[in-house]
This record gives C-alpha cells, sequence and structure tokens, in this order.
C-alpha cells in the first residue's frame, strides 16, 4: 500500500485515534507495558509524519485518558516521562515540519513539567500551517461535556446566554475542541470495538474503523489502509442514497 493508493481529494480533514493495545504487544514479547508504550512513540512518530505529509489537517491523539490515572502509579509516572521527552525530543522536529501541537484535556492536572514541556512546545509551533497535531491528556468525553454544560450554565445565570439561543455551533463553542472540525474518521485500534470517553460529542457522524493491529504496530501502510477504507465508505448523514450522489445543487432544485 502506497500513498497512490489514496484519493487525496477526498482525505478526512480530521482523523481521531485511539492508540490502544501497548500493554499487551508488550506481554506478548515477554517485555514490560512500559516497553509498549515506548514503541508506541515510535508510531506515533510514523504516523504524525505520514499524515503530514498526505495532508491531512487534523490529527487527535488519545494519549491519555482521565481514567488511565488509576492505572499503577509506576506505569503512570513512566507515560508522563515518557510525554514530556518525546515532546522535548520532538518539538524541532515538529516545528520544522510544520506542525502545530495542541493539547486537549484536564491542563491542570497533568505533572507541571508536563504542563511546561507542551506550553513551550506549543508555543514553538504556533505559527505553523500544516498539520495540527491534538494530544488528548487526561481527557475524558464526559469530563469535557459536563465542563461545557458548566460554564453554559454560568452564562445563562448571568444573563449572557439565553437557553434558546442554545445551538450545535453555540454547544461546540464550549467545547475543547471548539477550534477544530468533528473528525470524519475514528480509528482504534489493538481490536476493541469501544469509544471509551473519548470526542463522544465530535464523533456524532465519524466512520469508525477498528482494528485488530496493536498500536505499536499500526504503521504508515495500516493507516494507508483505514484511510482508504473510509473512501470507500458512503456517508449519508441521514440522508438517503441517492440525495448523496446528486450534486449539491441538484438537491436544492428537487426540494
Ligand atoms: C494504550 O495501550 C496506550 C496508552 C494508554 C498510552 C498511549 C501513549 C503512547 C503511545 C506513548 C506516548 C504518546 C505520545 C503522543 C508521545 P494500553 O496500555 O491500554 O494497552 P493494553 O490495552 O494492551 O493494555
Amino acid at each position: 500500500m502506497d500513498q497512490q493508493a489514496i484519493d487525496k481529494t477526498s482525505l478526512p480533514k480530521h482523523i481521531a485515534i485511539i492508540m490502544d493495545g501497548n500493554g499487551r504487544w508488550a506481554k506478548e514479547r515477554g517485555q514490560d507495558r512500559i516497553y509498549g508504550h515506548h514503541e508506541g512513540v515510535l508510531s506515533v512518530r510514523e504516523i504524525v509524519n505520514v499524515a503530514g505529509e498526505i495532508g491531512i489537517k487534523y490529527l487527535t491523539l488519545y494519549a491519555f485518558s482521565t481514567e488511565n490515572w488509576n492505572r499503577p502509579k509506576e506505569e503512570v509516572a513512566a507515560l508522563m516521562e515518557l510525554l514530556v521527552a518525546t515532546i522535548r525530543k520532538e518539538a524541532d522536529e515538529l516545528n520544522k515540519n510544520n506542525v502545530r501541537l495542541h493539547v486537549i484535556g484536564d491542563f491542570a492536572a497533568l505533572p507541571e513539567v508536563c504542563q511546561k514541556e507542551m506550553n513551550e512546545a506549543m508555543g514553538i509551533t504556533a505559527n505553523n500551517t500544516g498539520l495540527n497535531l491534538i494530544l488528548a491528556l487526561s481527557y475524558s468525553a464526559k469530563w469535557e461535556i459536563l465542563n461545557a454544560v458548566k460554564q453554559i450554565s454560568q452564562n445563562v445565570q448571568i444573563g449572557k446566554l439565553q437557553p434558546t439561543d442554545i445551538t450545535d455551533e453555540i454547544f461546540h463553542q464550549y467545547l475543547s475542541t471548539h477550534a477544530f472540525p468533528d473528525p470524519e474518521l475514528m480509528i482504534r485500534t489493538s481490536g476493541e470495538n469501544r469509544i471509551s470517553n473519548f470526542l463522544l460529542y465530535q464523533l456524532a457522524y465519524s466512520e469508525l474503523y477498528f482494528t485488530a493491529t496493536h498500536w505499536p504496530d499500526f504503521r504508515k501502510k495500516q493507516f494507508l489502509q483505514a484511510i482508504l477504507d473510509y473512501q470507500q465508505r458512503e456517508r449519508r448523514f441521514g440522508m438517503i442514497s441517492e440525495q448523496i450522489q446528486t450534486p449539491q445543487s441538484e438537491n436544492a432544485k428537487n426540494q
């Protein structure tokens, strides 16, 4: 599978990925889970490069969920260290490749050193115009939606917002992804067919792609395969097939 197989005119603008299976990948090799996370970073590197090369505009990676804080403390510490070390090492490379880094999630819950490293990398890459790499850290969709509801309620209470003003568009502005379009494609590796508290609002109409491949084995070939699979699907958004195949102007005339 090479890049030629992909139709560059119908790429998803935003791809979101649940990077699962690092632990199992390591276990299958008689190694500890941390080893799997280290190998997972190599996949992150490759997928970020390919996504940028083919012209994907937004890539969201679920790197650490709110629930992940409940893992053994050694693993949590190792994951945080790995994140810090990876960003420190890769920030210049991201910048060179015109990648802009963003973080979504409960930023204040991250260790200070992690916040500092992320802030620096976001600063360095702030003017880049290529791929937007969005790391979901200490993120969960329920946390995000509840936060949005709290802020909206406060604004209603002080009269800044009327309940009747709350449209999909307004609600979106209160989500941590307010600056990004919703993902057209969500990929989950490692054979689990779940959303696991990831972008619950934003994935309403996303195509879901599940693969048995563990994250450390998910590389360029597997990523392109997922995009190709997406391009072969018909996205109907609640309409019928004929409406999708008819050009927009024809649809308007027929209404
Ligand atoms: C899921 O595998 C993976 C994670 C919880 C962490 C993902 C982190 C990385 C790939 C490394 C750091 C990332 C960046 C962006 C630098 P799992 O541990 O749940 O695997 P299992 O389901 O087999 O136990």
